[in-house]
């Protein structure tokens, strides 16, 4: 880890300012944070945060990092950086990086003003709502999630040059060219990049038959240190850097891309890459204490859920009672319980049914809301509402932040859905497709690969936006940037973007500090608390299990936070996750 964090330091080339953070290990025992045993460690590990005055970007991959900084070195602001750091991330973290999939944007520009860009994938037009269901109705395993059926219409590179045309300052061709020189030269592998690559072969050999793409030209196993070359990359990269959004929807790679459907039983046309569009939406905007939240709306669930998680946190004394005790975590259950359900019913592509966001986030609803609720217990999820029971899946997106010299901040959380989404890799194109039609309600009540359930808001139609969790957030306080966050995570980014902003704003945590701690997880259904090893003492899983809920401690880890925070003397702090090769990058 510390190897890592020295790599971040060097990426950043020559700093203006970078300090080195003092570990925190004062008056409340080991750590300041209040908890129910002072020797408590809250913390993954102790990476230490990156400090920078005039420019921070923060993401899932030392090059995307060191990408987007050029980028702002040049003069670029943080949307150029932010294409560039997309496109970027597509060539070196084909896990979730993409130009096969879609996301969401949330950009506060330093006037205060902001916008939320909906860049998320469509059902095709032949799409439908039993498209993947059987003739008794039942839901076809696998259909959803692996191969050419399992594709959205993508909506990432349009999403990019509408950003950039909208806002950016450098050209096109300018933020582009990084990621087709990584391409064309090839991206040294991490570890964790070679070990992906390694887990999917198979699979990948399974839905594209005889490829060679991302498989050694000696066909051996990955090594970290390994360089990988993506020439056809290159190439549909150089298409959309001369074309823009038509390099990729029109011409070329449009016709290989719906060629490659067609033969495979895949439903994406021409037409549907022709038609798609990324979509200018008003931001879910409202205040936690003194602090103004700006996040994404529907099309994803991430912002009405954010916000409604924090306004019924907010009469609690959460400060006091101290990071993840009993009573903490009891209420920020409870609340999280409450949330998914709504999510589940209310929830879906604002283009095809009402969703009434602004009911959902308001006080008076909320207070509602709280009403079952008792502390001598767990209450029953059943009673909240029904459902069923699913497992999960170990899964990829990405999220990376960006605040340039000026103040303005970028959000933007991007996937293909799963690890290399569809795996299919598209023929003489070289990228992977997203699986993101999984993230539709493919049958009211059937949970789907996160075990999240949905109803008719999130049913199948053409040329929908499936419903989605990625929470792209920027917070304000007295008018003034305060800090950028997000995460991947499935359902699971909802509550690490809740728990990180808490653990700032209630707990006293620096940036790294809140994306470092161990975090936990509750979604309605199924009715367990999902937490990393070591978020909870002894003594705090004693007495909620005490009042009844259920406890299950994770192998695996949860979020993959990227964020950064304006100190009051101005100063940015990049906060990347040592759970991943996330590095932060200053200048
Ligand atoms: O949009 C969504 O909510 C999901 N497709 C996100 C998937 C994800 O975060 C996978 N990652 N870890």
């Amino acid at each position: 880890m510390k190897k890592k964090y020295l790599l971040g330091l060097l990426l950043a080339g020559s700093p203006l300012l970078i300090q080195a953070q003092q570990p925190v290990k004062e008056s409340k025992g080991f750590y300041q944070f209040l908890t129910d045993d002072p020797t408590q460690k809250p913390f993954y590990n102790d990476r230490e945060g990156v400090f920078a005055r005039n420019g921070m970007v923060a993401s899932a991959h030392p090059e995307a990092s060191r990408v987007g900084m050029e980028i702002l070195k040049k003069g670029g602001n943080a949307v150029d950086a932010a294409v560039a750091v997309q496109f970027a991330l597509a060539v070196v973290h084909p896990s979730a990086g993409n130009i096969g999939g879609g996301g969401f944007m949330v950009f506060r520009a330093n006037d205060g003003q902001n916008y939320t860009l909906d860049f998320r994938e469509k059902a095709p037009l032949k799409g439908g709502k039993d498209m993947y269901l059987d003739e008794q109705g039942n839901v076809i395993p696998g259909l959803s999630t692996l191969g050419h059926l399992a594709s959205g219409v993508p909506g990432s590179v349009d999403g990019m040059a509408t950003a950039h045309a909208r806002f950016g300052k450098l050209s096109w061709k300018e933020v582009i060219q990084p990621s087709v020189d990584l391409a064309e030269k090839g991206v040294v592998q991490t570890a964790r990049e070679a070990r992906g690559l390694n887990a999917i072969r198979e699979v990948v050999q399974k839905v594209n038959p005889g490829t060679t793409y991302f498989l050694k030209p000696d066909k051996s196993d990955w090594q970290e240190g390994d360089t990988l070359v993506q020439k056809d990359l290159a190439k549909v990269l150089t298409a959309i850097q001369k074309k823009g959004r038509e390099g990729f929807y029109k011409g070329k790679v449009a016709r290989i891309l719906a060629k490659d459907m067609k033969k495979n039983t895949g439903i994406i046309s021409r037409k549907d890459l022709k038609e798609y569009h990324s979509t200018w939406r008003e931001a879910v905007v409202g205040n936690y204490k003194n602090y103004k939240v700006i996040t994404m709306p529907p099309t994803s669930s991430g912002g009405v859920a954010l916000m409604q998680l924090l306004r019924l946190v907010e009469p609690y004394p959460l400060k006091t009672w101290g990071w993840n005790t009993d009573s903490t975590v009891q209420v920020m259950v409870e609340a999280e319980r409450r949330v998914y359900a709504d999510r589940a019913k209310f929830l879906g592509d604002p283009d095809f049914v009402d969703v009434p966001v602004e009911k959902l986030i308001s006080y008076e609803y909320l207070k509602e809301r709280w009403k079952d609720f008792d502390f001598a217990h767990a209450t029953d999820s059943k009673a909240v509402s029904g459902g069923a029971i699913a497992g999960y899946e170990s899964l990829e997106t990405t999220h990376f932040s960006i605040v340039d010299k000026d103040g303005n901040a970028v959000s933007i959380t991007t996937t293909l859905n799963g690890g290399y989404g569809s795996k299919v890799i598209v023929k003489g194109g070289g990228f992977f497709m997203n699986n993101e039609m999984d993230d539709f309600s493919v049958k009211a009540g059937v949970p789907n690969m996160f075990g999240l359930i949905g109803n008719k808001a999130n049913e199948i139609a053409p040329s929908k936006r499936m419903l989605s969790s990625m929470t792209p957030t920027i917070i304000e306080k007295d008018g003034k940037l305060l800090m950028v966050v997000g995460t991947p995570g499935g359902s699971t980014i909802i509550t690490s973007v809740y728990q990180t902003i808490l653990n700032v704003l209630e707990h006293g945590m620096t940036m790294q500090q809140a994306v470092n701690a161990l975090k936990f997880h509750h979604q309605w259904l199924p009715d367990k608390t999902m937490f990393e090893a070591g978020a909870f003492t002894p003594n705090t899983i004693q007495k909620l299990q005490n009042k009844g809920y259920i406890l299950e401690q994770q192998r695996g880890t949860i979020g993959r936070m990227d964020c950064i925070l304006v100190l009051p003397d101005g100063t940015l702090e990049g906060g990347s996750d040592p759970r991943g090769d996330d590095t932060s990058v200053g200048y």
